[in-house]
């Protein structure tokens, strides 16, 4: 199951993880999320067989799946992407368990950084402060045109997914979108600026991502040694599984955060938390 010799964990499952996370020997957690974990909030992942995004975009007529993120293909024909847009709209969900234990393992002074993938702005919407998230793909929270960057109001932005109609730019006539990293497009200089120093002693959360598309995925692999990566998937994915320290509690990523909170004697807590939400 996880790769031989010593680990600085006394068992390689959900009771190891809660022991490691209360000993003086565990440091910072950092996350790293992706779709998986607003499935059960009513957002499809992208990848996932039958119910993923990328498996039912057949009535926009792609030439291939992603080009409904594809900067170059928007720039042709951004009504895909508009016509996507209307059924994304984040202020129609409400965050997960997942999303508020984020919150709690800030609650508890653990959390460094959330690096999410997702652009559902669920982590801030969970009550995360915006300091201990790197949204590293964008989010829906603003929009700008795609040549002169200059800023759309979220108002008119709103009107123009609600018709349908790709909205312009007021200086230069460009097209606007939100400030979501399209493929193509390069990732905020912040996530590279704050790509984990991982140190000895810290632990990494990995939830809910197929790990496919870097340079997010290559996070995992700053992880030095003694610095257990803890996979909460359906499946296995990535070289997770390949060290000592690495831990892997497939299943539902609520239903192990859950488990998780329990060993930890946190689960009221959260529950609290999310009640919030
Ligand atoms: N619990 C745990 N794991 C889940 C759950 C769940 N409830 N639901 C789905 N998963 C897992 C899937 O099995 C899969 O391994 O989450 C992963 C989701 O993978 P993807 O759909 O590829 O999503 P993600 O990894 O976030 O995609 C990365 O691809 O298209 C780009 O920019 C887009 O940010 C996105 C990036």
């Amino acid at each position: 199951m996880t790769g031989e010799g010593p680990s600085v964990l006394k068992s390689r499952d959900v009771k190891g993880v809660a022991e490691y996370m209360k000993s003086d020997q565990c440091r910072k957690v950092f996350v790293m999320a992706g779709a998986g974990i607003s499935t059960s909030a009513g957002i499809p992942d992208f990848r996932s067989p039958e119910t993923g995004l990328y498996h039912n975009l057949q009535r926009l007529n792609l030439p291939y799946a992603e080009a409904v993120f594809d900067i170059d293909y928007f720039r042709e024909n951004p009504i895909p992407f508009y016509t996507l847009a209307k059924d994304m709209d984040p202020s129609k969900f409400r965050p997960t368990i997942t999303h508020s234990f984020f919150k709690l393992l800030d609650k508890k002074s653990l959390l460094k950084m959330c690096f999410t993938q997702n652009i559902d702005t669920l982590e801030r919407r969970a009550g995360l402060s915006g300091d201990k998230i790197i949204e590293a793909h964008g989010s829906f929270a603003a929009n700008s045109c795609i040549d002169c960057q200059e800023p759309y109001e979220e108002e008119k932005m709103k009107i123009a997914v609600e018709k349908g109609e790709p909205a312009r730019c007021a200086s230069c006539g460009g097209l606007v979108k939100p400030e979501i990293v399209f493929f193509g497009e390069g990732l905020p200089s912040s996530f590279f600026s704050t790509v984990p120093q991982l140190r000895t002693g810290d632990l990494l959360f990995i939830l809910g991502t197929s790990l496919t598309v870097m340079p997010f995925a290559g996070i995992c692999k700053l992880a030095p040694p003694s610095c257990p990566r803890v996979l909460i998937n359906l499946d296995a994915v990535g070289d997770l599984g390949s060290r000592p320290d690495d831990v892997l509690l497939l299943g539902d990523c609520d239903g192990v955060v859950r488990e998780l909170c329990k060993e930890l004697g946190w689960l009221e807590e959260l529950e609290d938390l999310w009640a919030e939400t």
